[in-house]
């Protein structure tokens, strides 16, 4: 049976949820259920948990119609986000599409951490006066920089930076459409745009997938999302190698480098951190099925220059 046989004659909410998720689930879909709720909260402009306030709703057949091609392009592999053009990230939607990674939830953890840090640092008294700038290095759709402007109260700055262009207009419009404020965004490859001391934190989701591992990874990732946002080379850990190397020259005396990690990247990352002048590891972080996510380092250097 194709999507537009399965999906002909009259339909209510509810019946149309369930035949897709069991055609999505047949066809080997990952999430069924969950792409078929949000692709049709989609269709009738809805959130998704509303669709069962109304779930004996008839659609129109021209909902029937705009459903339909939503499943079509799901059953080929596209990310319900890139479908519906929106991913979900600490409360805000995103505009997300083919030139941005869609944010995970881990990524929300590694928020989570910076907020934290700041917070504990704040309580402390140690909050420098003019505010604090932190960079989003790799930002993508700016889920991070977005939600930490939004979140961290008194932040000076926040800066997403990126060497993808069509990214960072992906960012700036969501920024925009978010109304949050003291953002900016800089076009750069890696920090080297960047002075010494610059930053009181640096917050990195860098691309961490081995080439080797391209083929182990998801089609509906490795197909659809870019290319540069998650391979960094044949070890998966030459980005992350970069950002460790040179962010203690970008951060202020005290300041803070997090950044998320693959799920086996732990003891090599933690050796790279170790093996750093003017980098001491802080903490670490475990998702929730208690794989090792994300590390936490302190500058302890006085940077040359540093403001
Ligand atoms: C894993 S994605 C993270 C996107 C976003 N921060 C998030 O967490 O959803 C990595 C991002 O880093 C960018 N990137 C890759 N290499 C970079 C480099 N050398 N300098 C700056 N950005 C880079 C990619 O374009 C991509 O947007």
């Amino acid at each position: 049976m194709r999507a537009g046989r399965a999906l002909r004659g009259d339909w209510s909410v509810l019946s149309i949820l369930r035949t897709t998720t069991s055609f999505l689930e047949e066809r080997g879909v990952s999430e069924p259920r969950l792409s078929a709720e949000h692709l049709l909260a989609d269709v009738l402009d809805c959130r998704r948990l509303d669709l069962y306030l109304r779930y004996d709703r008839p659609l129109s057949p021209p909902e029937v119609e705009s459903y339909r091609s939503r499943v079509r392009r799901r059953l080929a592999g596209e990310p319900v986000q890139y479908i519906t053009g929106v991913a979900g990230f600490r409360g805000l939607d995103l505009a997300v599409d083919r030139r941005v990674l869609v944010p995970r939830p881990e990524t929300e953890r590694l928020v989570a951490e910076v907020l934290e840090w700041a917070r504990a640092k704040a309580a402390r008294g140690e909050a420098p006066a003019a505010g604090w700038r932190i960079l989003d290095l790799g930002t993508g759709s700016g889920a991070i920089a977005c939600a930490l402007a939004v979140e961290l109260e008194g932040v000076g700055l926040v800066v997403g930076s990126d060497k993808s262009r069509p990214a960072l207009e992906v960012a700036r419009a969501n920024a925009a459409r978010i109304g949050a404020r003291r953002v900016a965004w800089v076009e750069a490859d890696g920090l080297s745009a960047f002075r010494a001391g610059a930053f009181h934190a640096i917050v990195c989701n860098p691309p961490y997938v081995a080439e080797t591992e391209r083929f182990a990874l998801p089609a509906e990732v490795r197909d659809w999302e870019p290319a540069e946002a998650l391979f960094a080379g044949p070890e998966g850990t030459e980005a992350i190698a970069r950002v460790v190397e040179d962010a203690p020259a970008h951060l202020a005396t005290d300041g803070l480098l997090a950044i998320e990690i693959g799920d086996r990247q732990e003891p090599v990352v933690r050796r790279m951190v170790e093996a750093v002048p003017g980098l001491e590891l802080l903490d670490g972080y475990r998702d929730h099925a208690g794989r090792a996510r994300g590390l936490l380092a302190i500058a302890f250097q006085r940077a040359a220059g540093e403001a």
